[in-house]
């Protein structure tokens, strides 16, 4: 049986299903060039994946939604938000929120959309059905069905499902069972966005920008006090509660994430986006990325004790924080943690067609997700015929592997492009940029030449699984870079370009398995340096998606500083740069 689930919001995306198992899944931004996408429907998403699954729409049992769409349209919402209305009562924005929710969200304008598009593309009258599917129970399903545990605790963090911001499930084999819930205006997702956009960023883009600075940051009493009054333990205790006049209530002279009220307490001006940054910016983001800490550290503990789980799967925009995710693992409050990879909404397209498909047959295959390898790919023939096409001189060495690891032991900036694209944020060895981690110039050497980054956004490792011990304290399989561990010593010393500034690394382990050719170079790398570490970052430029198609791949090469381009078999060097001929062949 074939799903297609699909998410039509910011970072729209689609995922093919195919009995259970996903094969395929992109987000529209790649295929548009135009990052995050918003408010593109994923119609060339949902193309990719018919496509790499070899399928017609004739072939797709139905579409799967992240959205309970029914209580939408059913009234259910629209009480919900007058219940709410009657406890806070809603300033204008807040009421046009709710009321622009009820109107696209509800399953008849959805399923409109949908069969719209579908007849624009392929000129179906008639095409599959739509289900759709609680917004956290498919973020929820994600985590806990794609995670290696039999039983775990699940908790989903974002800004708003359709009336939960945060939930926390028992997961046990096949069902994952309601045991918390935190409901609108309560959620951390939206307080770290208005804390996002007071620091200058733009919110559901910027806040892994304040994630990175908030590293910088000191304890800053005034700021803690003024954020304990926005964000605060709930009635319960064990719980929390946001503020909604420092957020959503009041005027909004610099942003709809934050009142003015908010600014008036700070006492600090809103950074605008032009201005720079001060050593009170880096204290506002480090007491931001506290209080969310401490709040969901608090949830996490009551419900680890209450209900005895000792592993922990997390889903949810809130679960993209690393450092948040390092804070849990390193706690001890769980045995083992596991974090769905595509943790925001973007991900509701796998979780939403899980959902359905256990609904449909009675039940779901689980196991540890291996890899997120399910993008488009392209043959050596496909890329060649690239290659001439646009005229560039290439060539097909023996082993490209080792041919990279000289180019990356003596300095140079390498773009990988191999197989299948990843999924989510992280390039996964995939679409990557590749250096050298041994010195901390390196950093400069590939922001000037490629990334044009903030000086407090790390650069990560790629490590070879086996000798992740060497480099990491409490080492563990972790193959999507989306956790914090503390760096050791030998690590400190011998690849100071990954290291980030407080001592931890974002690691992705790499098994030979799940990407032989990846692990190949960074073996060939340890075998001319001593370490099995490569630098990896997105290959893209700042402000664009990561590359998706050998021709964005050229034009990224041609376009920065990059030293040498690996797609598929053929390797391409700059002149001067590595000592590979200019013209090698045609
Ligand atoms: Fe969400």
């Amino acid at each position: 049986m074939n799903i297609i689930g699909y998410h039509p919001g910011r970072d729209p995306s689609a995922c093919l299903l195919r009995d259970g198992v996903v094969t395929a899944f992109v987000e529209e931004e790649r295929l548009i060039r135009y990052k995050h996408a918003a408010n593109v429907f994923p119609i060339r998403s949902i193309d990719a994946c018919l496509r790499q699954g070899g399928l017609t729409l004739d072939d797709v049992a139905c579409f799967a939604f992240g959205y309970d769409a029914a209580r939408f349209g059913n009234g259910e919402m629209a009480a919900f938000y007058d219940r709410l209305n009657e406890r806070y009562p809603p300033d204008p924005g807040t009421r046009a929120w709710q009321r622009a929710n009820l109107g696209r969200t509800a399953h008849a304008p959805v399923r409109a959309r949908l069969a719209n598009e579908l007849l624009r593309r392929y000129g179906t009258h008639d095409p599959p059905p739509l289900r759709s599917y609680p917004h956290h129970r498919s973020h929820a399903v994600a985590a806990f069905h794609l995670s290696p545990f039999d039983e775990a605790l699940v908790a989903v963090v974002d800004g708003s499902g359709e009336h939960q911001c945060t939930t926390l499930w028992r997961g046990a084999g096949q069902d994952l069972e309601l045991i918390h819930e935190v409901e609108l205006p309560h959620s951390l997702g939206w307080f770290y966005s208005a804390l996002t956009e007071y620091l200058g960023f733009e919110s559901y883009d910027g806040e892994y920008k304040v994630m990175g600075l908030a590293a910088y940051g000191r304890p800053h009493p005034r700021f803690r006090e003024v954020l304990g009054r926005v964000l605060h333990p709930g009635e319960e205790g064990f719980d929390y509660a946001v503020e909604r006049d420092y957020i959503h209530n009041g005027e909004h002279t610099y942003s709809g994430r934050f009142t003015d009220r908010l600014a008036a307490e700070l006492g600090l001006a809103p950074r605008a986006h032009a201005h720079p940054i001060t050593p009170e910016h880096e204290d506002l983001a480090f007491e931001a990325q506290r209080a969310v800490e401490e709040a969901v550290l608090r949830l996490l503990g009551h419900f680890a004790r209450a209900t005895g789980l000792r592993n922990l799967a997390i889903g949810g925009g809130v679960g993209q924080n690393v450092k948040l995710n390092g804070r849990i693992r390193q706690s001890g409050l769980f045995d083992e943690v596991f974090l769905f990879p595509i943790p925001a909404d973007s991900g509701t397209s796998v979780g939403a067609a899980l959902g359905v498909h256990q609904e449909i047959t009675g039940s779901v295959p689980r196991g540890e997700l291996e890899h997120v390898y399910w993008g488009p790919s392209y043959t050596d023939d496909e890329i060649e015929a690239e290659l001439r096409l646009c005229g560039v001189c290439y060539e097909k060495p023996a082993g490209i592997e080792e041919r990279v690891a000289d180019l990356l032991a003596g300095g140079a900036v390498v773009g990988w492009f191999q197989g299948r694209m990843e999924a989510g944020q992280r390039a996964l060895g995939a679409r990557s940029i590749l250096a050298d981690p041994r010195s901390p110039a390196i950093r400069d050497r590939v922001n000037a030449a490629v990334k044009y980054r903030e000086y407090w956004r790390p650069f990560c490792p790629s490590i070879a699984l086996e000798d992740a011990g060497r480099y990491v304290e409490r080492p563990a399989r972790a193959p999507f870079m989306i956790m914090a561990f503390p760096a050791t010593d030998e690590a400190a010393r011998r690849i100071p370009g990954v290291v980030h500034v407080d001592g931890t690394m974002r690691i992705q382990t790499v098994d030979a398995a799940s990407n032989p050719r990846f692990h190949g170079v960074i073996k060939a790398f340890e075998a001319r340096t001593g370490d099995p570490v490569l630098l990896n970052t997105s290959f893209n430029v700042k402000g664009e998606p990561i590359v998706c198609s050998p021709r964005d791949a050229l034009r990224t090469f041609w376009s920065t500083g990059l030293d040498a381009l690996a797609i598929g078999s053929f390797l391409l060097v700059k002149p001067g740069r590595g000592g590979v001929p200019d013209a090698a062949s045609r």
